[in-house]
């Protein structure tokens, strides 16, 4: 990346702002290297941030249809197709919505062998310029649970009961997952970059804890503190818990 994108940053963002600026922030990435590899988070956080994107590029304002998308994470024990699928609301707010979309590299967990699209999704998001993240409301990045250590790269995972209550609760899924494909937290912290999205009241404590209070397992993303250009984008909600805010 080039020299001149800044290093560790928090920006606090007021809310009507945040997807914009966001995105704007990607168009930056963009305008410098149009073939950027990245991975991007699905989940009720980043939604805002794909409608601006496909907003930007209906108006001109720039284009993916150079960039290799990585997907973060998916459920395993969800068929094709099922709502809550990562894969199928990416496509669904994003990649359907572009006129030229980016290519997209999606995690095959419809196979036998379990172990297998880790291995693939490893190898594809290796060297990536930017990891894009959310912020799971137990610390957690992509399906990076509590418990996740920062030299594990990207694997099958059990998910924490939360993670997969939230599969039915909040994302309307059919079934209840078995378990998780995450990029693996060592895989994120070897991207050029690494951005943290956070928004919304509810993720203001557990922000807290992955910025302010000392690192460990039982945050993962606190982990993330460890990158030399790594990016928070919260608005002020998630950020009202900081002392720095
Ligand atoms: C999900 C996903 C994460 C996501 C996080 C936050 O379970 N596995 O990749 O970033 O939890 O989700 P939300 O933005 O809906 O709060």
């Amino acid at each position: 990346m080039s020299s001149t994108v800044p290093a560790s940053r928090l920006v606090v963002l007021p809310s009507a702002a945040w997807a914009s600026t966001v995105a704007s922030e990607l168009a930056d990435r963009l305008a410098r290297r149009p073939s950027l590899r990245l991975c991007l988070p699905t989940g009720d956080t980043p939604t805002p941030f794909y409608a601006e994107l496909v907003a930007g590029e209906r108006r001109g304002a720039w284009s993916l249809a150079g960039a290799t998308v990585v997907l973060l994470d998916e459920w395993l024990g969800l068929p094709p197709g099922d709502p809550a699928r990562c894969d199928v609301r990416l496509r669904g707010e994003l990649f359907d919505l572009l006129a030229s979309p980016p290519a997209f590299v999606p995690i095959a967990v419809d196979g036998a062998d379990v172990d297998e699209p880790a291995t693939a999704l490893d190898t594809a998001a290796s060297g990536l310029d930017l990891a894009v993240v959310g912020l799971g409301m137990n610390g957690h990045v992509g399906f990076n649970e509590p418990g996740t250590r920062p030299e594990d790269r990207s694997r099958v995972v059990r998910l924490a009961r939360s993670s997969r209550e939230a599969a039915t609760a909040r994302y309307g899924a059919g079934a209840v997952p078995s378990g998780g494909v995450t990029i693996g937290l060592a895989t994120i912290l070897e991207a050029g970059e690494v951005w943290l999205l956070v928004t919304g009241e509810r993720k203001a404590g557990i922000l807290r804890q992955a910025l302010e209070e000392p690192e460990g397992i039982d945050c993962p993303a606190s982990y993330l503190r460890r990158h030399p250009r790594l990016t928070v984008f919260a608005d002020e909600a998630a950020a009202s818990g900081l002392r720095a805010s």
